[in-house]
């Protein structure tokens, strides 16, 4: 489905619907035979929007045998298994931010994630999460209903990245004076390229010394564009009814490693094979002249 410059969308359609997606992958992740992760709210969560593919993958009432293609590197089961890992380690990523003192938190296209419920922050931290209104709207009613309570003084910034998210953030209590974990998962690839440079300039100018980044990078091809509609055909046949192909932005892009290393961060680039290997789970077949998807995970350390 095209995008256009100032489209909006709710959980159950365009982009809203993909976040619906990854926290079906955590619901699904946290009921695997040897979980990597537990995330109690991804259920519940993906079930309150009532999109029935998604609601049956989280609740384990559907297999990959059915759904998906055999041997392909996309599908609802490589998802979820990317979901395990990528979510423990930048669950480890706000842990050591944490443990190293910094106290302000941005969670950028914050979708269903559950971090201000379920990770044990300190008490003095404050947590900011940006998504579009609706989104925001849903997932702060839905909890509530089900009498979650945040874990730490989480503050909503419901804003499209597009727009002018640096002034709201700041009008919600944030501090650019103090160090920030900034994190960006699931985002970059449904930003256009000259939107992802303007939302890592504005990352970088609204960060003090001693501020971290991760940020994931899903590498998209012509081939992995082919590999994605082929994977959502076959849910398409098997009642999956929001459409999420089509809603990445092509073209060249800069690699954001290299971006951020240029504007004073220390990088380090984690690869998604990497991370599935150390937790015993399948790499997907790749072709040879396919770019790897990877973490990149980043200190601003200007002294
Ligand atoms: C794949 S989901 C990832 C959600 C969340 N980070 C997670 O991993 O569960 C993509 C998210 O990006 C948000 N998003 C994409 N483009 C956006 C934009 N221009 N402004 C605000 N949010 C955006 C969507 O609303 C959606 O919640």
């Amino acid at each position: 489905m095209p995008r256009t410059d100032n489209d909006t969308w709710d959980l159950a359609t365009s982009v809203g619907a993909t976040a619906t997606m990854v926290a079906a992958g955590r619901a699904r992740a946290s009921i695997a035979e040897h979980p990597v992760i537990d995330d109690p709210f991804a259920q519940p969560l993906v079930a309150a929007v009532g999109v029935d593919f998604f609601t049956r993958w989280a609740a384990g009432e559907l297999d990959s045998a059915d759904v998906d293609i055999p041997d392909h590197p996309w599908g609802m089961q490589p998802m979820t298994d990317l979901l395990a890992v990528r979510t423990r380690f930048i669950d480890q990523f706000a842990a050591d931010a944490a443990a190293a003192g910094i106290r302000q938190a941005v969670i950028l296209a914050s979708g269903l994630d559950a971090r201000g419920y379920r990770l044990s922050w300190p008490t003095d931290m404050t947590v900011f999460e940006i998504d579009q209104p609706q989104v925001i709207e849903f997932k702060t009613r839905t909890l509530a209903e089900l009498s979650a309570e945040p874990t730490v003084d989480l503050r909503a910034v419901p804003i499209d990245l597009r727009d002018d998210w640096p002034a709201a953030l700041q009008q919600t209590g944030f501090d650019p004076g103090r160090p920030t974990a900034w994190t960006a998962e699931g985002l970059l690839a449904f930003l256009p390229p000259e939107a992802q440079d303007r939302l890592l300039d504005n990352i970088t100018a609204l960060s003090a010394d001693g501020s971290r980044l991760v940020a994931e990078i899903f590498l998209t091809s012509e081939n992995s564009a082919q590999i994605m509609h082929a994977a959502t055909q076959k849910w398409y046949e098997h009642g999956l009814d929001a459409h999420i192909d089509d809603l990445w932005y092509r073209g060249e892009r800069h690699d954001v490693a290299t971006y951020l290393a240029e504007q004073g961060w220390h990088t380090t680039r984690t690869p998604a094979s990497q991370l599935l290997t150390d937790a015993s789970l399948p790499v997907p077949r790749r072709d040879d002249d396919e770019s790897e998807s990877y973490y990149c995970t980043a200190t601003l350390d200007t002294h």
